[in-house]
């Protein structure tokens, strides 16, 4: 379905809907997609529910071959074994994973996530097949003092300590600024562009041209129907991390026709 920087759109649920409730919102997503004739190899439609759900997921997307991918909220950084609690790569890629979120602003904040346990992630997912969507993304006093793109830029550096270009071949990169995170504050169509371009030419000068140019850069904090389409305006923002307005299928099916201008 991908090729290099295909349109994404990933809804990440967060602690939201039940296994139950996944199936049928990912039914209507799938039904309203069809009915808006969203050409879905123009984009890559992604839904990211909690671990509870993905295998109720998984028997919807494979039994009725929905033009759908999906993966989870998060990882751990270990292999299988005596580590409770945990889900291991390698059990998320049997259930038919593609993604996994990596060092969302919530986790760092509610699980005290460092940017070496996001970085040994990092390194678990892309060993089990596994894209990384890797999110990082400044809090609004470092956005009010003006040091955003400084901090940001560090915070992916030791993100992706001791990964090499060719580890990262397909990595998916999230700009989510936290004061715009469930606010409904966007960062504006010119903050996002901003921040995705200095991402994209850090990833040049320290990994060369061909990760840069083939690396996907996602927008997300309040993103939603009407500003979707401002926000991807720039060349460098390759799609949007969606929170709320994920969580509906018809929603999110709207979102998705706006993302691709039909
Ligand atoms: P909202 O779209 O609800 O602001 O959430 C954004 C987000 O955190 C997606 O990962």
């Amino acid at each position: 379905m991908s090729t290099a920087r295909t349109l994404l759109l990933a809804g990440n649920w967060k602690m939201n809907l039940d296994h139950l409730e996944a199936i049928s919102t990912v039914q209507k997503l799938a039904w309203a997609l069809r009915d808006a004739k969203v050409d879905l190899t123009a984009v890559d439609v992604v839904v990211l529910p909690p671990f509870t759900d993905i295998r109720s997921v998984q028997t919807l997307v494979q039994g009725d071959k929905l033009w759908l991918r999906y993966g989870a909220q998060d990882v751990s950084r270990h292999e299988p074994g005596a580590h409770t609690g945990e889900i291991a790569a390698t059990f998320l890629s049997r259930l038919g994973c593609t993604y996994v979120v990596v060092g969302h602003s919530e986790r760092r904040a509610d699980n005290h996530e460092t940017n070496d346990v996001v970085a040994a992630k990092v390194k678990a997912a892309l060993g089990h097949d596994l894209v990384p969507i890797l999110c990082v993304g400044e809090s609004l006093d470092q956005r009010e003092d003006g040091t955003h793109v400084e901090f940001t830029l560090a915070q992916l550096e030791e993100s992706l300590a001791g990964l090499s270009a060719e580890d990262l071949t397909g990595l998916v990169i999230a700009y989510e600024p936290v004061w715009a995170i469930g606010t409904g504050k966007t960062a504006t169509a010119e903050d996002a562009a901003e921040m995705a371009a200095a991402i994209r030419g850090w990833l040049r000068e320290i990994y060369g041209d061909s990760l840069a140019e083939s690396t996907r850069i996602l927008y997300g904090g309040s993103v939603k129907t009407d500003n979707v389409a401002d926000i991807l305006v720039s060349d460098d923002v390759d799609g949007a991390l969606v929170g709320g307005a994920s969580l509906s299928g018809p929603d999110f099916a709207a979102l998705c026709k706006a993302a691709v201008g039909q």
